[in-house]
């Protein structure tokens, strides 16, 4: 089993990767941590116990409160045109009972880490800002974290905010430049591979013939929140009918890494640049020079990810 704290600015894609790893029995969640980032912290943080509730887990899930803003920049904008007022496509599902810890995220990861020294996997599905912040406490993290997975950045694909640059990287390139200079075990899931595993209209037709008692509830979310989703995704001209699921593969590779192929890299995060903030540079000269050494994912099998995320919901 894979002890893993998720940490998440909990959108469609988010509440759908934290579904998968509360359901799978592969998956240990130490606990959620939550930023701001497709919508405000408190929303992110709301949304986060909901799905908690929905997914009916069988252990106890903690959840901490993260940054409410990046660490070096101002209040953010956020992603409410891709995932809707309430983040989560403006599905109305249950609220929950569970307080958040009085905790803070940072410290929460810090606290985990100690406790599972050698054994905790971080994936992030938002900005970098928490693990930015707890690394810069206690340095220390970096020998205790077992790997870092992190939806973000792009290598030799376009960005989808700006030309070059992926959105959980551009919304606070300082914290993904401190991660990723860090020393911390990085491996990036970034748009070269999320942006080919798609999730159809045809996979949530398989979900809805496959509804059975138990998970009738989280399959009616899903539906409802991807198609809000969907339609983004169709009123930008990128996709049909389908939408890629970023956070959810991030979560199947870090359970599952021989579902990618990658190479490692040396990557600097821009920071300084109108442009081009929140590029994730490889340096691919033959002799690389610049950036950090970064595990990069460059290719999957992504049939076999998203058979393997419907998995869990339709046993
Ligand atoms: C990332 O940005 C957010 O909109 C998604 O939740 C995902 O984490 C993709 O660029
Ligand atoms: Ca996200």
């Amino acid at each position: 089993v894979r002890n893993m704290i998720i940490d998440a600015d909990t959108g469609i894609d988010d509440a759908l990767a934290i579904l998968y790893a509360l359901k799978s029995p592969g998956i240990r969640v130490e606990g959620v941590t939550t930023v701001f980032g497709n919508i405000g912290v408190e929303q992110a943080t709301d949304n986060t116990l909901r799905i908690i509730k929905l997914a009916g887990a069988p252990y106890e899930v903690p959840v901490a409160i993260g940054a409410e803003k990046p660490l070096k920049r101002g209040m953010p904008e956020f992603a409410t045109h891709v995932h809707g007022r309430n983040g989560i496509g403006d599905a109305d599902i249950p609220a929950s009972d569970q307080r958040p810890l009085e905790e803070r995220a940072d410290d929460f990861i810090l606290r985990k880490s100690k406790e599972l020294a050698g054994e905790l996997i971080i994936v992030t599905l938002g900005r970098l800002t928490n693990v930015a912040q707890a690394v810069l406490k206690d340095p220390g993290l970096c020998e205790r974290i077992k790997q870092v997975y992190v939806m973000g950045g792009a290598v030799g694909v376009p960005g989808n905010v700006t030309p070059v640059s992926e959105a959980n990287i551009w919304g606070d390139p300082e914290a993904a430049d401190v991660v990723f200079s860090s020393g911390l075990p990085v491996t990036m899931v970034g748009l070269d591979v999320t942006m080919k595993t798609l999730l159809t209209g045809s996979h949530l037709d398989r979900l809805d013939r496959l509804r059975h008692d138990g998970n009738g509830a989280i399959v009616d979310f899903i539906r409802e929140s991807h198609r809000y989703y969907f339609e983004f995704y169709r009123s930008s001209n990128a996709f049909i009918d389908s939408a890629p699921i970023h956070d959810p593969l991030t979560v199947l590779v870090a359970e599952d890494p021989s579902l990618v192929t990658t190479r490692l890299m040396k990557v600097s995060v821009v920071c300084d640049s109108e442009l081009c903030a929140g590029m994730t540079a490889a340096d691919l000269r033959r002799h690389p020079l610049a950036g950090s050494n970064i595990r990069v994912c460059t290719d999957v099998d992504e049939g076999l990810a998203v058979d393997r995320l419907l998995s869990p919901f339709v046993s």
